[in-house]
């Protein structure tokens, strides 16, 4: 039987590509599903994450509630109205991640492998970054592959030569690029378009998702360029880019200052060893710390176990295993994180022969990152190495600022003192309102279990099970 099928293929040589393309899909969508990649993006026709997961997704459908909806009406009748205003008045993160659909049709795979290789900061508008994923060198083709098949793509693109640039033509291309506003979404390294850094940033999501266009020159596929210029949404239908107004002649002309004009980049910023800033003069209590800090940012990814998402770091998700690290309480952030040798340590306690506590460390860690992670608009300079060592907190997301790290910091220097009273609502297993209050040993950083195996506030109303002390939270 295997000659005939030989031979078929042999007779229809389409199939055959045909027959790869599709088993290269189907792998590739296995990679995607199982690394959760559609929490933050859209991705072809891959379901979208569930609604306790899909951070983009969930985050756009609180700040879209409106009083007349009928999820806001519930919601409201259940926990108050304020609950949502605080929610919609909070998010500011994740509203938008770039759409990945059909991605190779524009973006070439070699630099899909790369940014998968090592992500950097393509949008410079954008404060998230993509993260420090958990593909391995054989999933990242995987999904290379993925991109290419779906798009019916040559993974080998790109098969025209990047056109040589005439200086007149560049510098006619840049005027026509001022001109036609394009500097209102983009920028071209630190080539001056008479727009700011701080306009960018607040010019809304088409800005935000807009790629700084120095990269063109390795990234969008040369193929495409100049009909992507004349009408973006017949290469991307889900694209915010509008159509400009340019014919063939004029898009060329654009063309050319993009693969030709020089990004004009500043040095890459030496790395600088990251301190911990002041001490604060006074006290900070458990109540301040939380609601700025660990309850602000953290808690998303770092919830208890019996949540409907227990958090990536927490439980696992992302593609990562997760180290069991929980935030929503008091009694479950003293019981820190299990380790490489699968034992629990302290998170606020230097481990021996440190000097810095692992949260804060961690905190730290992102600042650095952030040298590649996060550049400016009009900042501009070539990436720095990207990090091999643990990962930096919050993950994707900016870095805490100074006075958040030393509320954490002054925090635990001040003996780790837990809540004075009890926050949130009795029956409430899930979100800010999961209650947290004073336990027997309500002070101290070193490491303790929870005192209660299964505390009352534990159980939601569908009787989902608690903190089970006893399993290694893996
Ligand atoms: C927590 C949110 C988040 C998750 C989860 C995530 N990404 Fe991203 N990703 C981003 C953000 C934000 C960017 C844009 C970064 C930039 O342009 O500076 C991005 C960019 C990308 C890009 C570049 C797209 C472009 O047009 O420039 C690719 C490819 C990508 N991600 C693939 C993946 C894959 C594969 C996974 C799953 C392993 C994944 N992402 C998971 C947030 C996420
Ligand atoms: C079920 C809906 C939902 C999902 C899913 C969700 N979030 Fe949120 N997120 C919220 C709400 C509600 C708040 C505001 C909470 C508050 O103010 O107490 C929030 C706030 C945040 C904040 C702090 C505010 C900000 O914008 O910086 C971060 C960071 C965050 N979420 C990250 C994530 C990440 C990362 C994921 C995916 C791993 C995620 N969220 C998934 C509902 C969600
Ligand atoms: C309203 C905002 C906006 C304006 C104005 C705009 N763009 Fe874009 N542009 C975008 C967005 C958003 C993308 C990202 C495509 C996507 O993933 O949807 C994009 C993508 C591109 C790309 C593909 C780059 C890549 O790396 O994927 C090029 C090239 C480009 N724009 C050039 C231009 C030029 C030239 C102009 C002016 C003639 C212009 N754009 C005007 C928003 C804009
Ligand atoms: C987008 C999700 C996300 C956010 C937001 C996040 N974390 Fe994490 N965190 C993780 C993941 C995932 C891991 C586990 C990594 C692994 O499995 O290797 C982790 C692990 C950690 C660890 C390592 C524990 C140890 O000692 O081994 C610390 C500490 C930590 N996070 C602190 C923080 C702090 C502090 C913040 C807020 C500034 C934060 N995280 C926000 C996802 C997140």
């Amino acid at each position: 039987m295997r000659w005939l099928g030989l031979l078929i293929l042999l007779m229809v040589p389409g199939a055959a590509v045909a027959e790869q393309g599709e088993s290269a899909v189907a792998a590739g969508r296995a990679v995607l599903i199982q690394h959760e990649c559609t929490r933050c993006h859209v991705i072809d026709d891959l379901p979208p994450a569930t609604r306790p997961r899909d951070c983009v997704g969930c985050h756009q459908f609180i700040q879209g509630l409106a009083p007349h909806d009928e999820r806001y009406k519930q919601i409201a009748a259940r926990y108050g109205a304020a609950v949502i205003e605080r929610y919609q008045k909070n998010i500011s993160h994740l509203l938008v991640a770039p759409n990945l659909t059909r991605l190779a049709a524009r973006v070439r795979p070699d630099w899909i492998a790369d940014f998968l290789a090592a992500p950097y900061d393509v949008r410079p508008a954008l404060s998230e970054s993509m993260i420090r994923h958990r593909l391995s060198p054989d999933e990242q083709r995987t999904v290379v592959r993925y991109f290419a098949a779906i798009a019916n793509i040559d993974e080998k693109s790109p098969s025209v030569p990047v056109p040589a640039s005439d200086p007149t033509r560049v510098a006619a291309g840049e005027a026509l690029f001022l001109e036609r506003g394009c500097p209102a979404c983009h920028s071209f390294g630190n080539r001056d378009t008479g727009v700011d850094a701080a306009t960018l940033a607040s010019a809304g999501a088409a800005a935000a998702l807009a790629p700084n266009l120095r990269f063109v020159k390795t990234r969008t596929r040369p193929e495409i360029l100049v009909d992507w210029l004349i009408d973006p949404a017949r290469i991307a239908p889900h694209t915010l880019m509008p159509a400009m107004g340019l014919d063939r002649a004029q898009a060329e002309l654009i063309r050319d200052f993009l693969f030709g004009a020089d990004p004009q980049l500043h040095p890459a910023p030496v790395a600088v060893p990251q301190v911990l800033p002041p001490l604060l003069p006074r006290q900070v209590s458990y109540a301040e710390m939380k609601e700025n800090v660990l309850g602000k940012v953290c808690v998303h990814c770092h919830m208890n176990a019996f949540e409907k998402d227990t958090g990536p770091g927490n439980l696992g998700g992302l593609g990562f295993a997760g180290v069991g690290l929980m935030m929503r309480t008091y009694e479950t952030l003293l019981w820190g994180a299990v380790g490489a040798d699968g034992k629990r340590h302290s998170v606020l306690q230097p481990r021996p022969g440190e000097t810095i506590p692992p949260i804060l460390q961690a905190m730290l860690r992102r600042r650095e990152e952030e040298r590649r992670d996060h550049v400016p608009s009009f900042a501009d300079y070539p990436r720095p190495a990207y990090p091999s060592g643990p990962l930096g907190m919050p993950l994707g997301l900016p870095s805490m600022n100074d006075h958040e790290i030393a509320l954490l910091a002054t925090w635990i220097a001040q003996g780790c003192k837990g809540p004075a009273t009890v926050s949130g609502h009795a029956d409430v297993g899930d979100g800010y309102l999961v209650p947290d209050g004073p336990i027997a040993k309500n002070q101290g950083c070193e490491l303790r279990a929870p005192s209660v195996l299964r505390p009352e506030w534990a159980f939601d109303r569908e009787g989902r099970a608690g903190i089970d002390r006893d399993s290694p939270a893996r």
